[in-house]
C-alpha cells in the first residue's frame, strides 16, 4: 500500500477548520475517513450533527469515502464509539489525527478550575482516550500512524492560554512515550503545530495575517505523517502559511561536576550552564 490509499483514518474535530481540511485531503488521496465532530461552539458548548454530516457529504460528492461520528473525544466511552465507527464501517483503523479542540482563554490570575478542566478534557484527555481506543488495533495489525495537534502556545507559551498550552504540551509528552512504545509495531506518532485561519484564530490575528494562513498549507504535511512511507516518529513540525519547520528539544553541552558542587560553585558556572551556544540533542538519560 502506498501513501494513505485505502487506509482508514479517524480525524477528530473534522467538522470544520483544519480537521475538515485534513479529512477532505485524506479522502482525496484515497483514505477512508471517519469524520468525527461533536458539532459544538468554539468554547466547547453545545453539540450537533450538521458539521460532521456536511464534511461527509462534501467528501462523498467528490467521490471519496467517509462516515460521520458525532461523539466527544473527551470521554473514554465517546472515543470508544468513534473507533467502533471505523471498525463497523471499514473493518479497521490505521490512522488517528487527534485534532479536536476548544478554547477557554483566561489569564492565570483569573482562570477558573472549570476553564482549566474543560480544555484539558478535550485536548489532552481526548488525545489519550481516542489513541487508547485505537492502540490495540494498531499494535495487532503491526501498523499505525498518529498525529497529535499541538501548538506553539504550548511549545513557546501564549498569554491567556495556560490551560490550552499545558494540554498541548501534554500531547507532546504523550507522543514521546507512544513513539517509544509503538516503534516495534510500526506505530509512528508525530505532532503538528499548525498555524491557520479558522474559527479558533479568527479574532486573534489581523485579517491580512489570516489571509496568508489557509488550512490547505497544513493538510499535506498531516497526510505525509499518516503515510506508510513516513518512518519518522516522535517529531514535531510547525506548519503554516507555506512554511514547514521541524521543532525539536535540545540540551546544551552542559557542565559536569565531579563532586556535588556548592551553591557558589553552581553560581560561578551559571553563564556556562545556561548558555545555548553549544547544543546537543535532548535525549532521555535514563530511559
Ligand atoms: P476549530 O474550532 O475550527 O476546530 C476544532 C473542531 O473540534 C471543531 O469543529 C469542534 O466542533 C471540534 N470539537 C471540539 N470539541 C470536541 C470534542 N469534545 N469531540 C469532538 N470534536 C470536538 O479549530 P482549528 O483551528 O481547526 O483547530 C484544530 C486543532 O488545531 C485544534 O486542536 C487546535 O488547538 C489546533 N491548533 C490550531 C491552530 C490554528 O492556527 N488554527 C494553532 C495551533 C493549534
Amino acid at each position: 500500500m502506498a501513501g494513505i490509499e485505502g487506509r482508514v483514518i479517524v480525524v477528530s474535530g473534522a467538522g470544520g477548520g483544519l480537521g475538515r481540511e485534513y479529512a477532505l485531503l485524506l479522502a482525496q488521496e484515497g483514505a477512508r475517513v471517519v469524520v468525527n465532530d461533536l458539532g459544538g461552539a468554539k468554547d466547547g458548548s453545545g453539540a450537533g450533527t450538521a458539521m460532521a454530516d456536511q464534511v461527509v457529504a462534501e467528501i462523498r460528492a467528490a467521490g471519496g469515502e467517509a462516515v460521520a461520528s458525532y461523539d466527544s473525544v473527551a470521554t473514554a466511552e465517546g472515543s470508544a464509539r468513534i473507533i467502533a465507527t471505523a471498525l463497523e464501517a471499514y473493518g479497521a483503523v490505521h490512522g488517528v489525527v487527534n485534532n479536536a479542540g476548544i478554547l477557554r482563554d483566561a489569564s492565570f490570575a483569573k482562570i477558573t478550575e472549570q476553564e482549566w478542566d474543560a480544555v484539558l478534557q478535550v485536548h489532552l484527555y481526548g488525545g489519550f482516550h481516542l489513541t487508547r481506543a485505537a492502540w490495540p488495533h494498531l499494535r495487532e495489525q503491526g501498523f499505525g500512524r498518529i498525529v497529535m495537534a499541538t501548538s506553539t502556545s504550548g511549545l513557546y507559551g501564549n498569554f491567556g492560554q495556560c490551560n490550552y498550552g499545558s494540554a498541548k504540551m501534554g500531547l507532546v509528552g504523550l507522543m514521546n512515550t507512544l513513539a517509544l512504545e509503538g516503534a516495534r509495531y510500526d506505530v509512528r506518532v508525530n505532532a503538528v503545530a499548525p498555524m491557520a485561519a479558522t474559527r479558533m484564530t479568527e479574532d486573534v490575528a489581523p485579517q491580512d495575517v489570516l489571509e496568508s494562513l489557509p488550512p490547505a498549507f497544513v493538510s499535506p504535511v498531516v497526510a505525509q505523517l499518516l503515510s506508510e512511507e513516513c518512518q519518522d516518529t516522535g517529531a514535531i513540525y510547525v506548519v503554516g502559511g507555506g512554511l514547514v519547520q521541524r521543532h525539536a528539544l535540545f540540551q546544551n553541552k552542559g557542565v559536569r561536576f565531579a563532586e556535588p558542587p556548592s551553591v557558589a560553585e553552581v553560581a560561578q558556572r551559571w553563564a556556562e550552564i545556561a548558555s545555548l551556544d553549544e547544543i546537543a540533542p535532548g535525549v532521555n538519560p535514563v530511559g
